[in-house]
């Protein structure tokens, strides 16, 4: 993708991993339009800052992504890039009788079902853009699960899956598919995680990931090296020895 001079829609660009994208996009001279459920924090996002956007949407509701696709193009016609960032990760406990299967539908409606109706959406406008690009933000979850939360890792690996299918698809079109997958990065994406122990502070990854765009703009996964250790688990043939180290470390 280039890196600038495009109008850049970012879901879940209100807090953590979405916002410090957003940021750092704009300021490389950007458009950049962030949506997510909560307007306040969209608006925090925004402040001060020209050629910022905010739009709220749901990303788990069918029909809110049609009225942010709608209200996207017309009044942001040069949109070019789509990043799906938006995602939760709520805790399972799959030995729970019974088990709670709404935290499964909620997430897979939001991190999976949310990120192929909006780029369905989009994908015609993108299309038809001389340079265009599509986002997904997975997670190194979506290559060896956790069983906390068994859900949440099956939409990030079914999001990637989606994303492998969709760049083939486009693969002779203007419009390049990237994927971030990120480690455990310090957000709020789970209570207490943006000061949890281990987990990456969130500008030491945002300052690698943005390195990596810089010197690999076309490159088609932006990983940052705390990541390959679960990315690569299965090629490098340690797959469930990674499964068992990753929860016992974890506490899964
Ligand atoms: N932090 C990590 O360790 C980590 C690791 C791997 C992957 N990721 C992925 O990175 C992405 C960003 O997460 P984060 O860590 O930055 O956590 P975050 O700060 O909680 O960001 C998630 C964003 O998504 C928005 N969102 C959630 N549900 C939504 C919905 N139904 N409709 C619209 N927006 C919604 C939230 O805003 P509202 O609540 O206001 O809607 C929030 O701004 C997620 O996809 C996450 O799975 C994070």
């Amino acid at each position: 993708m280039k890196l600038s001079g495009n109008t850049i829609l970012i879901t879940g660009g209100g807090s953590g991993i979405g916002r410090a994208l957003a940021h750092r996009f704009h300021d490389l001279g950007n458009t950049v339009i962030v949506a997510g459920r909560t307007k306040a924090k969209l608006d925090d996002t925004i402040a001060g800052r020209d050629r910022m956007h905010a739009m709220t949407f749901d990303a788990g509701d069918a029909g809110s992504i049609e009225d942010l696709t709608a209200r996207v193009l017309d009044e942001h016609p040069a949109l070019n890039v789509l990043m799906n960032n938006a995602g939760i990760m709520r805790y399972e406990d799959l030995l729970a009788d019974p088990v709670d299967v709404e935290i499964a539908e909620a997430t897979i409606a939001t991190n999976l079902l949310g990120p192929i109706r909006l780029t369905s959406a989009l994908l015609p406008h993108l299309r038809a853009q001389p340079r265009a690009s599509v986002v997904n933000v997975t997670s190194g979850l979506a290559f060896v699960p956790w069983t906390k939360t068994a859900a949440y890792n099956a939409t990030k690996a079914g999001l990637h899956s989606w994303t492998v299918a969709l760049r083939h698809k486009l693969r002779q079109t203007s419009v390049d598919v990237i994927e971030i997958a990120p480690p455990a990065v310090q957000t709020e994406l789970t209570p207490g995680q943006s000061t949890r122990e281990g987990y990456m502070p969130l500008e030491a990854f945002i300052d690698e990931t943005m390195a990596n765009f810089e010197a690999d703009p076309d490159a088609r996964e932006n990983l940052v090296k705390n990541v390959h250790f679960l990315r690569f688990a299965e090629a490098e043939g340690r797959f469930y020895e990674t499964v068992e180290q990753l929860n016992e470390a974890l506490g899964g």
